[in-house]
């Protein structure tokens, strides 16, 4: 099973101990992250997972940046887990990344750098027929990230290359990335 299925299976159990009767006493808002609204303010946002990626546009990762800020109270952080575009490891001219290949499952990713779009295909071989899964993303650079927080207002703390405080160098494959909404606003 593909990891992102995989963890979507979790997202869902946890939606379903918080949902049910004796669960979790929490409030559970479904909606777009890019515009919902929800009351209050709050010391963190985040985007976990490659999530910011499932913005397929620019300005619809603008908006997410935008509303993540307005739901912070001053000081909270907005922190994102997301890849590091692996153009690199692209040759000159080449469009397609594979991420596994296996007898019975084939995965690749397919860039475009003039759109920043990058598809994730997921082959599955099942009794020799192959079941085709295709999620499309958004790919972005650290940089233009860090110009989305600005023009959300935040600045940022921190970037580390993983969860347990790695430093975030050339070779990071991904980045986790921490956006301050600032104590005091008035400059
Ligand atoms: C990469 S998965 C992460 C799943 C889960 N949060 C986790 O960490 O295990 C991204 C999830 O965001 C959902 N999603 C994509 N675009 C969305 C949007 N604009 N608003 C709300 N959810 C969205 C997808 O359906 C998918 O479940």
């Amino acid at each position: 099973m593909p990891r992102g299925q995989a963890r979507g299976r979790r997202a869902r159990d946890v939606l379903t101990d918080v949902t049910e009767p004796g669960g979790i006493d929490l409030d559970v808002t479904v909606g777009d992250f890019a515009t919902t609204v929800v009351k209050g303010s709050f010391t963190l946002v985040y985007l976990a997972f490659n999530t910011i990626m499932n913005l397929t546009t620019q300005a619809q990762q603008v908006a997410c940046f935008r509303n993540a800020a307005t739901h912070l109270e001053p000081g909270g952080c907005f922190v994102i887990e997301v890849g590091v575009p692996g153009l690199q490891i692209l040759a000159p001219g080449e469009t397609i990344r594979p991420f596994h290949v296996s007898e019975t499952r084939i995965g690749f990713d397919e860039y475009d750098a003039v759109t920043q779009s990058m598809t994730s295909h997921h082959l599955e071989i099942v009794e020799s027929r192959a079941h085709r899964h295709s999620v499309p993303f958004r790919y972005a650079w650290p940089a233009e990230f860090d110009l989305m927080a600005q023009l959300a207002g935040l600045t940022l703390r921190e970037r580390r290359g993983g969860w347990q405080g790695e430093p975030f160098t050339s070779e990071s494959p991904k980045h986790i990335s921490v956006w301050e909404r600032p104590l005091d606003e008035g400059g």
